[in-house]
């Protein structure tokens, strides 16, 4: 378990540090927007509200799944869930793990709820946990401690293969998230954690009963560099070297599942650096747009700080969906 707290205060440091540096191509930069010189609307008078999953929100926005180690989680929280409170968006916590195995729940318990009564809020899970350390009743603890609103379920292969002691057994773990899927009465989402969901990959999932798919993909957080980064083990360093760049960009796999399941709830996340690129994963097809790592400053500073951040995301969104003069955000 100590191990466990460590790595996820190690992801704090590592992905601060990786903002700082230039960041990977994210694909964004090969989708264009057509400019419309004529709008014929007002651009104040442009809403970016939609419904997802049959929750309404007031933006299209997602705060994805992020951990932190006990103390500084709690904090974190508490500004991203007010945050989301005032901004009338959507918020996964970070992996329930820590909090379901030990004593200290990071902050993951009812008391988040009054931060932010009203908000979508997800719990959330490894998939790679379900084979051995959770089973339904944990799942629903999990739900119950912060009052969920749906479930999460991040499948994170690489990730684990490239950390020490990672969980590498990933057999029958469509069978777990099937039997999941069929006991709970809120929504399962299936996500990655920065190398993307493919069509097939979503086909099975979404037979297994999966309501949602959040393709996070490559472009941003990259967790095959903070793995490496945190190993010894010299082995696992070359190979997170090897592997930085794996993954599906975030446009391609928003665009080839929307191709396929045309009104599958579908979340654009992985990459997003600013309110353009999510103005053109919403363009792509996307329902939501998803943040984590760009978010994660803004969340040790300050509820405000977390706010302006979406604020200035939702003015870019509105603005290019003026100057497109297209449906940008699917209602
Ligand atoms: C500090 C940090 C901790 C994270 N912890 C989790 C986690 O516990 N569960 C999860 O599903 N994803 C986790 N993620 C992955 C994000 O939810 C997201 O999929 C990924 O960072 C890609 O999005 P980004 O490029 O906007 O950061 C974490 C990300 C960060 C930055």
């Amino acid at each position: 378990m100590k191990d466990i707290l460590q790595r996820k205060v190690d992801h704090i440091e590592l992905v601060l540090a990786q903002q700082q540096d230039t960041p990977p191509p994210n694909g964004f930069d090969k989708v264009e927007l057509e400019h419309n010189a004529l709008p014929e609307e007002k651009l104040t008078d442009i809403k970016l509200s939609t419904c997802f999953l049959g929750y309404e929100l007031k933006l299209p926005f997602l705060i994805s799944s992020m951990t932190g180690g006990p103390r500084r989680a709690e904090l974190i929280n508490i500004h991203l869930t007010e945050a989301a409170q005032h901004l009338g968006i959507a918020m996964g916590v970070g992996s329930q793990r820590v909090a379901l195995q030990s004593s200290s729940q990071s902050g993951l318990n009812k008391r988040l709820r009054q931060y932010a009564p009203d908000i979508v809020l997800f719990s959330n899970i490894g998939a790679a946990q379900l084979r051995q350390d959770f089973g339904i009743n944990e799942i629903r603890h999990a739900i119950e401690m912060i009052e969920a609103n749906g479930l999460i379920i991040h499948f994170n292969p690489l990730q684990e293969a490239l950390q020490d002691h990672g969980d590498t057994d990933w057999r029958h773990i469509l069978n777990r998230v099937e039997e999941i899927s069929s006991c709970l009465s809120i929504p399962v989402i299936a996500k990655e954690v920065g190398m993307g969901i493919s069509t097939n990959v979503a086909r099975r999932l979404i037979n297994a009963g999966v309501a949602a798919i959040d393709v996070a993909g490559r472009g941003g957080t990259s967790f095959n560099r903070v793995e490496s980064q945190r190993t010894n083990d010299q082995k696992l360093q070359a190979l997170g070297k090897l592997f930085g760049q794996w993954g599906i960009s975030t446009p391609k796999a928003i665009m080839a599942i929307r191709s396929e399941f045309p009104e599958l709830p579908l979340v654009a996340s992985g990459g997003i650096r600013h309110g353009l690129d999510a103005a053109k994963a919403l363009a792509l097809g996307a329902d939501l747009v998803g943040q984590a790592g760009p978010v994660l400053k803004a969340a040790m500073d300050s509820t405000q700080a977390v706010v302006d951040h979406f604020e200035t995301l939702a003015a870019a969104v509105r603005l290019a969906r003026f100057c497109t003069g297209r449906v940008i955000v699917h209602g």
